[in-house]
Protein backbone atom coordinates (compact mmCIF):
# COMPACT_ATOMS: atom_id res chain seq x y z
CA UNK A 1 0.00 0.00 0.00
CA UNK A 2 1.30 3.61 -0.73
CA UNK A 3 0.73 6.21 1.36
CA UNK A 4 0.42 9.89 -0.09
CA UNK A 5 2.55 12.56 1.79
CA UNK A 6 -0.83 14.09 3.84
CA UNK A 7 -1.16 10.52 5.02
CA UNK A 8 2.29 10.23 6.37
CA UNK A 9 1.92 13.28 7.77
CA UNK A 10 -0.77 13.01 9.81
CA UNK A 11 0.70 9.83 10.95
CA UNK A 12 3.70 11.40 12.18
CA UNK A 13 1.82 14.28 13.49
CA UNK A 14 -0.57 12.10 15.29
CA UNK A 15 2.02 9.00 16.45
CA UNK A 16 4.47 12.59 18.02
CA UNK A 17 1.02 14.05 19.93
CA UNK A 18 0.29 10.86 21.31
CA UNK A 19 3.46 10.12 22.50
CA UNK A 20 3.76 13.03 23.83
CA UNK A 21 0.67 12.79 25.55
CA UNK A 22 1.97 9.61 27.04
CA UNK A 23 4.56 10.99 27.95
CA UNK A 24 2.95 13.87 29.97
CA UNK A 25 0.84 11.27 31.51
CA UNK A 26 3.86 9.32 32.87
CA UNK A 27 5.29 12.41 33.99
CA UNK A 28 2.15 13.77 35.79
CA UNK A 29 0.53 10.39 37.03
CA UNK A 30 3.76 7.89 37.61
CA UNK A 31 7.25 9.72 38.50
CA UNK A 32 5.67 11.40 41.44
CA UNK A 33 4.46 8.54 42.80
CA UNK A 34 7.47 6.49 42.09
CA UNK A 35 9.37 9.46 43.33
CA UNK A 36 6.84 9.56 46.72
CA UNK A 37 7.51 5.83 47.24
CA UNK A 38 11.45 6.36 47.79
CA UNK A 39 11.29 9.83 49.87
CA UNK A 40 9.22 10.95 52.65
CA UNK A 41 9.84 14.57 51.33
CA UNK A 42 7.87 14.03 48.32
CA UNK A 43 5.18 11.74 49.91
CA UNK A 44 4.08 13.92 52.33
CA UNK A 45 2.80 16.56 49.34
CA UNK A 46 0.61 13.99 47.87
CA UNK A 47 -0.47 12.94 51.72
CA UNK A 48 -3.59 13.91 52.23
CA UNK A 49 -5.86 15.05 55.04
CA UNK A 50 -8.54 12.43 55.20
CA UNK A 51 -12.66 13.93 55.47
CA UNK A 52 -13.69 13.34 59.14
CA UNK A 53 -17.59 12.49 60.37
CA UNK A 54 -16.97 16.07 62.24
CA UNK A 55 -15.29 19.13 60.99
CA UNK A 56 -13.16 19.21 64.32
CA UNK A 57 -10.04 21.73 64.24
CA UNK A 58 -7.41 21.44 66.52
CA UNK A 59 -6.66 24.92 65.58
CA UNK A 60 -9.74 25.56 67.35
CA UNK A 61 -9.34 23.60 70.50
CA UNK A 62 -5.11 23.06 71.10
CA UNK A 63 -4.74 26.61 69.26
CA UNK A 64 -7.06 29.67 69.94
CA UNK A 65 -8.69 27.71 73.28
CA UNK A 66 -5.20 26.25 74.88
CA UNK A 67 -6.85 23.07 75.82
CA UNK A 68 -4.19 20.90 76.80
CA UNK A 69 -3.17 18.17 74.36
CA UNK A 70 -3.24 15.73 77.30
CA UNK A 71 -7.25 16.81 78.28
CA UNK A 72 -8.49 14.65 75.50
CA UNK A 73 -5.34 12.32 74.67
CA UNK A 74 -5.67 11.46 78.19
CA UNK A 75 -3.21 7.79 77.67
CA UNK A 76 -0.66 9.44 75.94
CA UNK A 77 1.89 10.09 79.37
CA UNK A 78 0.53 6.75 80.91
CA UNK A 79 0.05 4.26 78.26
CA UNK A 80 0.68 3.00 74.98
CA UNK A 81 -2.49 4.50 73.06
CA UNK A 82 -2.63 8.67 73.19
CA UNK A 83 -6.33 7.41 72.69
CA UNK A 84 -8.83 9.72 70.69
CA UNK A 85 -11.62 11.59 73.38
CA UNK A 86 -14.97 10.16 73.90
CA UNK A 87 -17.74 11.80 73.48
CA UNK A 88 -18.64 12.67 77.02
CA UNK A 89 -15.19 14.37 77.03
CA UNK A 90 -16.47 17.07 74.28
CA UNK A 91 -19.92 17.36 75.72
CA UNK A 92 -17.85 18.81 79.20
CA UNK A 93 -17.74 21.98 77.04
CA UNK A 94 -20.63 21.41 74.33
CA UNK A 95 -23.36 21.41 76.72
CA UNK A 96 -22.27 25.10 76.95
CA UNK A 97 -20.84 25.97 74.09
CA UNK A 98 -22.86 25.69 71.04
CA UNK A 99 -21.04 27.61 68.73
CA UNK A 100 -20.61 31.61 67.42
CA UNK A 101 -21.11 31.14 63.76
CA UNK A 102 -23.39 29.40 61.53
CA UNK A 103 -21.29 26.91 60.42
CA UNK A 104 -19.91 25.92 63.83
CA UNK A 105 -23.30 25.48 65.28
CA UNK A 106 -24.42 22.86 62.90
CA UNK A 107 -20.48 20.55 63.43
CA UNK A 108 -21.19 21.42 66.81
CA UNK A 109 -24.81 19.44 66.47
CA UNK A 110 -23.43 16.97 64.89
CA UNK A 111 -21.54 16.30 68.30
CA UNK A 112 -24.58 17.20 70.76
CA UNK A 113 -26.77 14.64 68.62
CA UNK A 114 -23.87 11.79 68.15
CA UNK A 115 -24.00 12.04 72.07
CA UNK A 116 -27.97 12.03 72.30
CA UNK A 117 -28.36 8.76 70.34
CA UNK A 118 -24.74 7.60 71.66
CA UNK A 119 -23.59 6.97 68.84
CA UNK A 120 -19.77 7.02 68.68
CA UNK A 121 -18.22 9.09 65.65
CA UNK A 122 -16.02 7.23 63.44
CA UNK A 123 -12.96 9.48 63.45
CA UNK A 124 -10.30 8.50 60.17
CA UNK A 125 -7.45 7.36 61.36
CA UNK A 126 -4.14 9.74 60.14
CA UNK A 127 -1.49 7.92 62.11
CA UNK A 128 -1.71 4.14 62.06
CA UNK A 129 1.14 1.23 62.50
CA UNK A 130 0.86 -2.00 61.22
CA UNK A 131 -0.61 -4.75 63.61
CA UNK A 132 2.61 -6.29 64.00
CA UNK A 133 4.52 -3.20 65.27
CA UNK A 134 4.37 -1.96 68.53
CA UNK A 135 4.13 1.82 69.99
CA UNK A 136 4.63 2.80 73.52
CA UNK A 137 3.37 6.59 73.62
CA UNK A 138 4.57 6.59 77.22
CA UNK A 139 8.02 5.77 77.00
CA UNK A 140 8.55 8.19 74.26
CA UNK A 141 7.00 11.42 76.79
CA UNK A 142 9.01 9.83 79.80
CA UNK A 143 12.24 9.96 77.33
CA UNK A 144 11.45 13.80 76.94
CA UNK A 145 10.06 13.67 73.41
CA UNK A 146 6.75 16.47 72.71
CA UNK A 147 3.99 15.71 70.53
CA UNK A 148 5.31 18.14 68.05
CA UNK A 149 8.34 16.05 67.62
CA UNK A 150 6.73 13.27 65.84
CA UNK A 151 2.97 14.75 64.79
CA UNK A 152 3.88 18.67 64.60
CA UNK A 153 2.15 21.61 64.74
CA UNK A 154 -1.07 20.23 65.73
CA UNK A 155 -2.24 23.44 67.03
CA UNK A 156 -2.43 24.87 63.63
CA UNK A 157 -4.43 22.19 62.00
CA UNK A 158 -8.03 22.76 60.76
CA UNK A 159 -8.06 19.20 59.63
CA UNK A 160 -5.32 16.32 61.34
CA UNK A 161 -2.59 15.35 59.12
CA UNK A 162 1.27 13.70 58.51
CA UNK A 163 4.01 16.03 57.91
CA UNK A 164 6.27 15.85 60.51
CA UNK A 165 8.05 12.77 59.86
CA UNK A 166 7.52 9.47 57.93
CA UNK A 167 7.27 7.01 61.17
CA UNK A 168 8.58 3.84 59.10
CA UNK A 169 10.55 2.01 60.33
CA UNK A 170 14.09 3.55 59.29
CA UNK A 171 12.61 6.80 60.83
CA UNK A 172 11.91 4.94 64.04
CA UNK A 173 15.20 3.05 64.06
CA UNK A 174 17.37 5.78 62.96
CA UNK A 175 15.61 8.19 66.15
CA UNK A 176 16.55 4.76 68.69
CA UNK A 177 20.26 4.60 67.27
CA UNK A 178 20.64 8.91 67.79
CA UNK A 179 19.16 8.59 71.79
CA UNK A 180 20.86 4.84 72.82
CA UNK A 181 17.63 3.26 73.09
CA UNK A 182 17.02 -0.63 72.17
CA UNK A 183 17.16 -1.12 68.38
CA UNK A 184 16.15 -5.20 68.43
CA UNK A 185 13.34 -6.25 66.66
CA UNK A 186 11.39 -7.88 69.28
CA UNK A 187 11.45 -4.04 71.01
CA UNK A 188 9.21 -3.35 68.07
CA UNK A 189 7.45 -6.62 66.91
CA UNK A 190 5.37 -9.21 68.10
C1 LIG B 1 -12.60 22.61 77.01
C2 LIG B 1 -13.74 22.91 76.15
C3 LIG B 1 -13.98 22.08 74.90
C4 LIG B 1 -13.94 20.71 74.76
C5 LIG B 1 -13.60 19.66 75.81
C6 LIG B 1 -14.31 20.43 73.40
N1 LIG B 1 -14.58 21.60 72.73
FE1 LIG B 1 -15.21 21.76 70.81
N2 LIG B 1 -15.12 23.80 70.94
C7 LIG B 1 -14.77 24.51 72.08
C8 LIG B 1 -14.73 25.92 71.75
C9 LIG B 1 -14.37 27.05 72.72
C10 LIG B 1 -15.09 26.04 70.41
C11 LIG B 1 -15.21 27.31 69.55
C12 LIG B 1 -16.63 27.78 69.54
C13 LIG B 1 -16.79 28.98 68.62
O1 LIG B 1 -15.78 29.61 68.24
O2 LIG B 1 -17.93 29.28 68.26
C14 LIG B 1 -15.33 24.67 69.92
C15 LIG B 1 -15.73 24.37 68.62
C16 LIG B 1 -16.01 23.10 68.17
C17 LIG B 1 -16.46 22.76 66.83
C18 LIG B 1 -16.70 23.73 65.69
C19 LIG B 1 -15.55 23.62 64.69
C20 LIG B 1 -14.21 23.99 65.28
O3 LIG B 1 -13.46 23.08 65.65
O4 LIG B 1 -13.94 25.19 65.45
C21 LIG B 1 -16.59 21.40 66.78
C22 LIG B 1 -17.06 20.56 65.60
C23 LIG B 1 -16.22 20.88 68.06
N3 LIG B 1 -15.87 21.93 68.89
C24 LIG B 1 -16.19 19.54 68.38
C25 LIG B 1 -15.68 19.02 69.56
C26 LIG B 1 -15.48 17.61 69.81
C27 LIG B 1 -15.79 16.49 68.83
C28 LIG B 1 -14.96 17.51 71.07
C29 LIG B 1 -14.56 16.25 71.78
C30 LIG B 1 -13.57 15.43 71.12
C31 LIG B 1 -14.84 18.85 71.60
N4 LIG B 1 -15.27 19.74 70.65
C32 LIG B 1 -14.39 19.16 72.87
C33 LIG B 1 -14.49 23.98 73.32
C34 LIG B 1 -14.37 22.63 73.61
C1 LIG C 1 -10.75 18.96 72.56
C2 LIG C 1 -10.09 17.71 72.43
C3 LIG C 1 -8.73 17.64 71.74
C4 LIG C 1 -7.59 18.37 72.04
C5 LIG C 1 -7.39 19.49 73.05
C6 LIG C 1 -6.54 17.84 71.19
N1 LIG C 1 -7.04 16.84 70.39
FE1 LIG C 1 -6.01 15.67 69.10
N2 LIG C 1 -7.75 14.80 68.46
C7 LIG C 1 -9.01 15.06 68.96
C8 LIG C 1 -9.99 14.38 68.15
C9 LIG C 1 -11.50 14.42 68.36
C10 LIG C 1 -9.29 13.70 67.14
C11 LIG C 1 -9.88 12.86 65.99
C12 LIG C 1 -10.30 13.79 64.84
C13 LIG C 1 -9.13 14.31 64.03
O1 LIG C 1 -8.27 13.52 63.61
O2 LIG C 1 -9.10 15.54 63.80
C14 LIG C 1 -7.88 13.98 67.37
C15 LIG C 1 -6.83 13.46 66.60
C16 LIG C 1 -5.49 13.66 66.88
C17 LIG C 1 -4.40 13.01 66.19
C18 LIG C 1 -4.54 12.03 65.04
C19 LIG C 1 -4.82 10.64 65.54
C20 LIG C 1 -4.96 9.65 64.42
O3 LIG C 1 -4.10 8.80 64.25
O4 LIG C 1 -5.94 9.75 63.68
C21 LIG C 1 -3.24 13.47 66.74
C22 LIG C 1 -1.83 13.10 66.34
C23 LIG C 1 -3.59 14.43 67.75
N3 LIG C 1 -4.96 14.51 67.82
C24 LIG C 1 -2.68 15.15 68.50
C25 LIG C 1 -3.02 16.20 69.34
C26 LIG C 1 -2.06 17.12 69.93
C27 LIG C 1 -0.57 17.04 69.72
C28 LIG C 1 -2.76 18.01 70.67
C29 LIG C 1 -2.24 19.22 71.44
C30 LIG C 1 -1.45 20.18 70.64
C31 LIG C 1 -4.18 17.65 70.56
N4 LIG C 1 -4.28 16.56 69.72
C32 LIG C 1 -5.22 18.28 71.21
C33 LIG C 1 -9.28 15.82 70.08
C34 LIG C 1 -8.38 16.70 70.69
C1 LIG D 1 7.98 9.29 69.07
C2 LIG D 1 6.88 9.72 68.23
C3 LIG D 1 5.58 10.14 68.87
C4 LIG D 1 5.38 11.06 69.89
C5 LIG D 1 6.42 11.85 70.68
C6 LIG D 1 3.94 11.17 70.07
N1 LIG D 1 3.30 10.33 69.20
FE1 LIG D 1 1.29 10.08 68.98
N2 LIG D 1 1.57 8.59 67.62
C7 LIG D 1 2.82 8.17 67.19
C8 LIG D 1 2.64 6.96 66.38
C9 LIG D 1 3.75 6.15 65.73
C10 LIG D 1 1.25 6.69 66.35
C11 LIG D 1 0.54 5.50 65.69
C12 LIG D 1 0.46 4.40 66.75
C13 LIG D 1 -0.16 3.10 66.29
O1 LIG D 1 -0.74 3.01 65.23
O2 LIG D 1 -0.06 2.13 67.07
C14 LIG D 1 0.61 7.75 67.13
C15 LIG D 1 -0.76 7.86 67.33
C16 LIG D 1 -1.36 8.89 68.04
C17 LIG D 1 -2.80 9.06 68.20
C18 LIG D 1 -3.86 8.15 67.63
C19 LIG D 1 -4.55 7.34 68.71
C20 LIG D 1 -3.65 6.45 69.50
O3 LIG D 1 -3.92 6.31 70.69
O4 LIG D 1 -2.72 5.85 68.97
C21 LIG D 1 -2.99 10.18 68.95
C22 LIG D 1 -4.32 10.78 69.38
C23 LIG D 1 -1.68 10.70 69.29
N3 LIG D 1 -0.71 9.89 68.73
C24 LIG D 1 -1.48 11.82 70.07
C25 LIG D 1 -0.24 12.18 70.61
C26 LIG D 1 -0.05 13.20 71.63
C27 LIG D 1 -1.15 14.03 72.24
C28 LIG D 1 1.29 13.26 71.90
C29 LIG D 1 2.01 14.11 72.93
C30 LIG D 1 1.54 13.98 74.32
C31 LIG D 1 1.95 12.26 71.04
N4 LIG D 1 0.98 11.62 70.30
C32 LIG D 1 3.32 12.01 70.99
C33 LIG D 1 4.03 8.76 67.45
C34 LIG D 1 4.26 9.69 68.44
C1 LIG E 1 12.17 11.08 68.24
C2 LIG E 1 12.86 9.84 68.54
C3 LIG E 1 12.08 8.55 68.47
C4 LIG E 1 11.25 8.15 67.45
C5 LIG E 1 10.90 8.89 66.17
C6 LIG E 1 10.76 6.85 67.84
N1 LIG E 1 11.27 6.48 69.05
FE1 LIG E 1 10.76 4.78 70.10
N2 LIG E 1 11.91 5.39 71.65
C7 LIG E 1 12.74 6.48 71.65
C8 LIG E 1 13.52 6.49 72.89
C9 LIG E 1 14.58 7.50 73.30
C10 LIG E 1 13.09 5.35 73.64
C11 LIG E 1 13.62 4.88 75.00
C12 LIG E 1 12.73 5.34 76.09
C13 LIG E 1 13.17 4.71 77.39
O1 LIG E 1 14.33 4.89 77.75
O2 LIG E 1 12.37 3.99 77.99
C14 LIG E 1 12.08 4.68 72.82
C15 LIG E 1 11.42 3.53 73.23
C16 LIG E 1 10.59 2.77 72.42
C17 LIG E 1 9.97 1.52 72.78
C18 LIG E 1 10.14 0.80 74.12
C19 LIG E 1 8.94 1.07 74.98
C20 LIG E 1 9.04 0.32 76.27
O3 LIG E 1 8.31 -0.65 76.43
O4 LIG E 1 9.87 0.70 77.12
C21 LIG E 1 9.24 1.09 71.70
C22 LIG E 1 8.42 -0.16 71.59
C23 LIG E 1 9.41 2.09 70.66
N3 LIG E 1 10.22 3.09 71.13
C24 LIG E 1 8.85 2.00 69.40
C25 LIG E 1 8.96 2.98 68.42
C26 LIG E 1 8.35 2.88 67.10
C27 LIG E 1 7.59 1.70 66.57
C28 LIG E 1 8.65 4.05 66.45
C29 LIG E 1 8.26 4.49 65.07
C30 LIG E 1 6.87 4.42 64.71
C31 LIG E 1 9.44 4.86 67.37
N4 LIG E 1 9.63 4.18 68.54
C32 LIG E 1 9.89 6.12 67.05
C33 LIG E 1 12.84 7.45 70.66
C34 LIG E 1 12.09 7.49 69.47
C1 LIG F 1 12.21 1.09 66.56
C2 LIG F 1 11.19 0.23 66.02
C3 LIG F 1 11.56 -0.90 65.08
C4 LIG F 1 12.59 -1.80 65.20
C5 LIG F 1 13.69 -1.84 66.26
C6 LIG F 1 12.44 -2.73 64.11
N1 LIG F 1 11.34 -2.39 63.34
FE1 LIG F 1 10.64 -3.42 61.70
N2 LIG F 1 9.15 -2.03 61.45
C7 LIG F 1 8.92 -0.96 62.29
C8 LIG F 1 7.79 -0.22 61.79
C9 LIG F 1 7.23 1.06 62.39
C10 LIG F 1 7.32 -0.89 60.65
C11 LIG F 1 6.10 -0.53 59.79
C12 LIG F 1 6.36 0.63 58.90
C13 LIG F 1 7.22 0.26 57.74
O1 LIG F 1 6.85 -0.66 57.00
O2 LIG F 1 8.29 0.87 57.59
C14 LIG F 1 8.21 -2.03 60.46
C15 LIG F 1 8.07 -2.95 59.42
C16 LIG F 1 8.85 -4.11 59.32
C17 LIG F 1 8.64 -5.14 58.33
C18 LIG F 1 7.56 -5.14 57.27
C19 LIG F 1 7.99 -4.31 56.09
C20 LIG F 1 6.91 -4.24 55.06
O3 LIG F 1 7.22 -3.82 53.95
O4 LIG F 1 5.77 -4.55 55.38
C21 LIG F 1 9.57 -6.10 58.53
C22 LIG F 1 9.78 -7.39 57.75
C23 LIG F 1 10.39 -5.68 59.66
N3 LIG F 1 9.91 -4.46 60.12
C24 LIG F 1 11.46 -6.39 60.19
C25 LIG F 1 12.27 -5.96 61.22
C26 LIG F 1 13.48 -6.68 61.69
C27 LIG F 1 13.99 -7.99 61.12
C28 LIG F 1 14.00 -5.93 62.71
C29 LIG F 1 15.27 -6.19 63.50
C30 LIG F 1 16.50 -6.22 62.73
C31 LIG F 1 13.13 -4.77 62.89
N4 LIG F 1 12.11 -4.83 61.96
C32 LIG F 1 13.30 -3.80 63.86
C33 LIG F 1 9.65 -0.62 63.42
C34 LIG F 1 10.78 -1.28 63.90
Amino acid sequence: MRLGKRAWIAILVGGGLGSTLLGLAFLVLVVPRVVAHYSWSVERLFRQAPQQPIAFTHATHAGDAQIPCLFCHRGADTEAAATIPSLEQCMFCHRFIVGTTEAKQAEIRKVIDAFNNQEPVQWVRVFRLPDHVRFVHEAHIRAGFTCSDCHGAVETMTTMRQVQRSLKMGDCVGCHRQNNAPTDCAICHY
